[in-house]
């Protein structure tokens, strides 16, 4: 990898993932002269943690365009009334929202996995953490393939997994797309096919590619039977999230932390956060390229 590595120290938190870089302020200058070694470590680490960041909104757009262009969030209430690249989670009644979209995320998932073109980086920063809970888990996809015995590995490339925005099989659940989305948020998140295990287009890394919460909105495998694959993707999916591949972050005010929805799986804990300890938080998601299979 380019020297600019060394440019900025990178502390590994985890055995496989996740690098805080240290003593690094985000701001134009700064992010104009490490661009490549901020990019460097992301694709390294896979998930980077910056500390104690009070930048703008501004600043963080600045910052977000070096892992790709903003993608908006796909449903039009989450996004900033003036901002549009801008998403803001909250787990606090907001005007105009489903009560549901408090607790955005807290299931296992990659960004965007039931779009044709899925998303590249997520940039959160911490606008107002509680002082207990509302941590985030992220999981190591590309560590939990690259272990799975060769055989294994050689059966599950060139499966292909069928996506959906909020599918659920049960129709009437208050999560369930039907009952969250627009008329036009429907229209607009038809189902979607993906590789099972994709390469990185950046690193070549292989990697499992799956929302390890099914009600994430996974149909099944194509070409196979329901119940089968859905049973796969259950299995593949326990085995993303094991102790092994997890790490939590525990949010300080002004965190900034950047996931790569192309290795990695995360979720929000909001669903178990009361509602006295707000969360706030600002986000950016950039826009990636078509899966390339395995
Ligand atoms: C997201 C998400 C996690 C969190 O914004 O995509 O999953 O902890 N957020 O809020
Ligand atoms: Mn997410």
């Amino acid at each position: 990898m380019p020297d600019v590595h060394r440019a900025l120290p990178v502390r590994r938190l985890a055995p496989t993932f996740m690098g805080e870089i240290e003593d690094f302020q985000i701001s134009e200058p700064s992010v104009a002269e490490h661009r490549d070694a901020i990019l460097g470590a992301f694709l390294d680490h896979k998930v980077i943690v910056l500390r104690d960041q009070r930048i703008t909104p501004d600043e963080l757009a600045a910052f977000g365009a070096i892992f790709g262009e903003p993608d908006p969030h796909h449903i039009v209430a989450m996004r900033h009334p003036d901002r549009a690249e801008l998403t803001i989670l909250s787990n606090q009644d907001e005007i105009g929202r489903n009560p549901q979209l408090k607790t955005l995320g807290s299931g296992w998932h990659s960004d965007y996995s039931y779009k044709a073109i899925p998303a590249a980086a997520t940039l959160l920063l911490g606008v107002e953490v509680p002082s207990h809970g509302g941590d985030t888990l992220f999981a190591d996809a590309a560590a939990a393939f690259s272990d799975l015995p060769e055989a294994r590995k050689a059966e599950l490339r060139g499966l292909r997994v069928r996506h959906q925005h909020r599918w659920m099989p049960d129709r009437s659940h208050p999560g369930a797309r039907w009952n969250v989305l627009t008329e036009a948020e429907q229209a607009a998140t038809p189902e979607v096919i993906h590789p099972l295990v994709r390469r990185h287009p950046e690193t070549g890394v292989e990697s499992l590619f799956i929302a390890p919460c099914l009600l994430a909105g996974l149909k099944g495998i194509e070409g196979m039977d329901e119940s089968r694959g859905l049973a796969l993707l259950e299995e593949l999916g326990e085995h993303i999230v094991s102790p092994k591949y997890v790490y939590r972050h525990v949010w300080k005010p002004f965190d900034v932390v950047v996931w790569d929805n192309r290795c990695t799986n995360h979720r929000a804990t909001t669903d178990q956060l009361p509602s006295s300890q707000v969360r706030r938080m600002y986000r950016i998601t950039t826009k990636g390229t078509s899966p390339i299979p395995a």
